[in-house]
């Protein structure tokens, strides 16, 4: 239930619809269901009931203020990957001791912005990161908790990984080297071991890879106890997929069936990183139709929303349904929908058989909730959109509109273009 739904033919989020929204907002703006929020946010967390958890929703993609506050009201934590995500999160009153921070390039400052704040730990991912770690903390007279994030080299062959499987590389140690590690961390002054971590990848849509990372990541565990080296938390990443289009991806409550017998019998508290299944069809983003055209070759349906808004299908050639908030029953078309960035590659949908539509009609681009705005740019000087978060039958612009000013905010003219 996405609570983005028809009634007499128009579209609603929750009991609001969206047409009244877009008057008063205008277009394009990204719409967010809170009831959707919170039921994706308890359906993973639930998934793990009755076991030590800790559900650090993953910011990176859905970064708003309000959207961080209610998963922070509902008992969520974040994961991190920079200062700035880190601002925001306390900002919008995420507790430190439930902040995890990835990510394989930390900078200094953001390290001893991190450190400042007393988050819960930090998943390292190199042995110079490591050392850099221990070194700041040891100049500011403070311990830090780490993981390290390992690469469990789960065989993507035999589980179809979607988008970031083979594009992990980067990410992590090699989970041979991990004891190494771990016993080089073990005996640096100001770190202190608290777990093992690792995020396989994303959009997964199959329990068994999870499965296979936490057998590996289980004898990891258990190797590091047996060396003296006790861990407390084991954080698994996020990475379980949703349903764009016709992907069948396993409900929380599947995935937390499977971990939960496995790691059952020891101690560790479990540590999730969780993005997309919690906020990717929570959200949409709603676009008019500023002209049609046609040309020998193709139909095109050319909106006010672009790549700048939404990069997925520019990106990764994703998918995104794409559905009018007024239903007509005209006929239907085979159309390409484009924003108005002068690239090629600025589309939202390719080829996708829609109804036929007429300036100032009002789309719906699903699943947009994940990987959306947090993804925006201001590319052509198009400001960012708004987001709106419904309620029952209130809406709130939870971020305005940019404006033209915002767009050269910092900008500065040199003397020599002033003075000739
Ligand atoms: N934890 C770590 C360390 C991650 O790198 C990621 C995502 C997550 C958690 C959350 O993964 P999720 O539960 O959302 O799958 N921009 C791409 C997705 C990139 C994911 C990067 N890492 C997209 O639009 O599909």
């Amino acid at each position: 239930m996405h609570h983005f739904h028809y009634k007499d033919g128009e579209m609603y989020c929750e009991d609001v619809p969206v047409r009244t929204i877009a008057e008063a907002v205008g277009t394009p703006f990204y719409l967010y269901a809170h009831a959707t929020l919170v039921q994706h946010f308890n359906a993973f967390d639930g998934a793990f009931e009755g076991t030590r958890h800790l559900t650090c929703f993953s910011m990176k993609s859905n970064s708003n203020l309000s959207v961080l506050k209610l998963f922070a009201g509902l008992g969520g934590g974040v994961d991190i990957v920079s200062g700035g995500e880190l601002f925001r999160a306390l900002r919008a009153g995420v507790e430190p001791k439930k902040i995890v921070y990835s990510g394989v390039g930390k900078r200094d400052e953001d390290l001893r912005f991190a450190l400042a704040s007393d988050i819960l730990m930090f998943n390292v991912e190199s042995s110079q990161e490591l050392m850099r770690i221990n070194d700041i903390a040891g100049s500011m007279n403070r311990m830090a908790g780490i993981a390290i994030r390992v690469n469990p080299d789960v065989d993507p062959k035999t589980h179809p990984y979607i988008s970031t499987g083979l594009r992990e590389n980067k990410f992590g140690i090699d989970i041979r080297e991990a004891p190494e590690q771990y016993a080089v961390a073990a005996g640096l002054k100001n770190i202190e071991v608290l777990g093992v971590s690792c995020h396989i990848g994303s959009q997964l849509t199959e329990v068994g890879p999870f499965v296979d990372a936490v057998a590996k990541l289980m004898e990891l565990v258990e190797e590091l106890a047996g060396a003296g080296i006790p861990v407390k938390f084991l954080d698994l990443g996020g990475g379980l997929g949703i349903t764009y289009d016709r992907e069948e991806p396993p409900h929380p409550r599947e995935y937390g069936g499977a971990i939960k017998e496995m790691v059952s019998p020891s101690n560790l508290t479990l540590v999730f990183e969780p993005g997309r299944v919690i906020v990717g069809n929570a959200g949409i983003l709603v676009t008019e139709v500023l002209y049609t055209k046609s040309t020998p070759e193709k139909n095109f349906v050319v909106v006010d929303a672009a790549m700048n808004d939404l990069i997925r299908p520019s990106l990764y050639n994703s998918f995104h349904a794409i559905q009018p908030v007024r239903k007509t029953g005209r006929e239907k078309l085979e159309a390409d929908i484009v924003g108005p960035i002068c690239e090629s590659g600025d589309f939202l949908a390719k080829d996708r058989e829609i109804d036929a539509l007429e300036p100032g009609e009002l789309l719906a681009v699903m699943s947009a909730g994940a990987y959306g705005f947090s993804m925006s740019s201001t590319y052509n000087s198009r400001p960012r959109a708004a987001e709106v978060m419904v309620r029952g039958d209130r809406f709130h612009v939870i971020r305005k509109r940019e404006t033209f000013e915002d767009l050269v905010r910092g900008e500065e003219f040199p003397d020599f273009l002033l003075n000739g």
